[in-house]
């Protein structure tokens, strides 16, 4: 079975790295053919992506738009999965508008491939709300993106914009490649939960004292993902709520990136009314910082005090407003643990709790097993040994699809 990435290279520093997404994807078999703005020519001459490619490039720079008429169908025709890496705001905001003034435009305008982007640019060209509402807005539209990642960027500035890694981007690839195949055959197999649309949160929340310091709570988001990636797999429609994390998911679920409590409420909220569960696993920060700075704070004395005031409870706010959802949460306790996870079922309205002990050896944070104890609203427990955090995922899906079912006889 033949398999085509086009690629689309747009302008940006991380175009030299864009050059071992395209050795990769040909050691794994792909053929690629490579479109190149103009802008990115000025960062890596096309004849490094023509020498990895082992095909043309298509250049914008002598082409003429009658040009572009014949040949973006055809690439676009070509492609089984369509990747622009690195994609600048540039490039996104265009597909966001419908703008198709160029090859690389032109092509992805017809393309009826699926369409990945790997952003790549300044920090606070990320952040700023134009970008993030044209990523929003294409992810609504069934485009897929890999997250950028943290750290230095060329431009001086630390913070999230830097391209992901080739071979994150390449595994993406792959799984979009194998998803019409394998994922439908799996699917098939198993997808007791086609149709219903689950929200998931992951991961901790962060709350700002200065530009440099945080507050958080600990937790890497693997249960959280892995329950999002277990409903996905059994044929769910997923929206992924998550802190910062160091995790990538299918590109199939619906990913959005916060990094406050409230924030997090505010995508919760949003998807909330167009769910039928919602399984919480997040941390969120219980507090956010009153006195935060915008500077960094010196250290002119021994002490600071900071003012904490207390964060919103997003389960609790979503409890009192379910209309037939159904709500999990999670209790991490280190004592009291069933007493506690109890309470937590009355005070935020849920239907089941999954209850654990972190303190326990295989239980907890940043390991990939998990020790729990279900508790339902009408009181019924059972407990589990250790095991992996994927089966605890499907366990944890089954329970919520016998409460469903429940919830449908009544
Ligand atoms: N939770 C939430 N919003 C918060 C805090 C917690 O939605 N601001 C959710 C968590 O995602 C989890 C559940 O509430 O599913 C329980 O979280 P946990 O931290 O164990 O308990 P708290 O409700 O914060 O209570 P306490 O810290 O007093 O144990």
């Amino acid at each position: 079975m033949s398999r085509n990435v086009v690629m689309g290279v747009t302008g940006g520093i991380a175009c030299y790295k864009a050059a071992d997404v395209v050795s990769r994807l040909k050691k794994e078999g792909i053929g690629v053919d490579v479109i190149m703005t103009k802008n990115a020519c000025h960062f890596v001459d096309p004849l490094t992506f023509r020498t990895l490619s082992k095909n043309p490039v298509v250049t914008d720079t002598f082409a003429t738009p009658e040009a572009w008429k014949v040949g973006h169908v055809a690439l676009a025709e070509k492609a089984d999965v369509m990747l622009i890496a690195p994609a600048t705001a540039n490039v996104i905001g265009k597909v966001a508008a419908g703008i198709a003034d160029d090859m690389l435009t032109t092509t992805i305008m017809a393309s009826r491939a699926k369409i990945v982007f790997a952003p790549a640019m300044n920090v606070n060209m990320y952040e700023n709300p134009i970008v993030q509402e044209n990523i929003r807005r294409l992810k609504a539209l069934g485009y897929y993106f890999i997250e950028p990642g943290s750290g230095m960027l060329a431009c001086g500035y630390e913070g999230k914009g830097r391209m992901a890694e080739p071979p994150e981007i390449v595994s993406c690839v792959l799984k979009l490649l194998s998803e019409d195949t394998e994922t439908t055959e799996r699917k098939a197999e198993n997808s007791d939960l086609a149709g219903k649309r689950f929200l998931v949160t992951a991961g901790p929340t962060t709350e700002k004292i200065d530009p440099v310091r945080y507050i958080s709570n600990r937790s890497s988001g693997k249960m959280g993902f892995a329950v999002a990636e277990a409903a996905f797999a059994r044929g769910a429609d997923v929206t992924l709520v998550t802190g910062p994390v160091k995790l990538s998911c299918s590109p199939g679920i619906r990913r959005i990136d916060v990094s406050t409590t409230r924030e997090m409420l505010k995508a919760c909220e949003k998807a909330f009314p167009e769910v039928d569960a919602v399984v919480k696993a997040a941390a969120p920060a219980d507090f956010y910082v009153v006195n935060s700075c915008d500077h960094k704070i010196k250290k002119k004395s021994d002490t600071i005090t900071l003012e904490l005031a207390q964060n919103p409870d997003i389960l609790k706010t979503l409890g009192s407003r379910k209309e037939g959802q159904i709500l999990v949460g999670f209790a991490a306790e280190t004592r009291n643990l069933e007493t506690y996870a109890r309470e937590k079922i009355a005070a935020k309205n849920l239907d089941m709790i999954v209850a654990n002990d972190v303190s326990a050896p295989g239980a907890g944070f940043d390991v990939d097993t998990n020790i729990f104890t279900l508790i339902t609203a009408d009181g019924r427990k059972t407990e589990y040994e250790k095991m992996t955090k994927s089966e605890a995922a499907d366990i944890i899906l089954d329970r919520i699809m016998e409460l469903m079912e429940q919830k449908t006889e009544k």
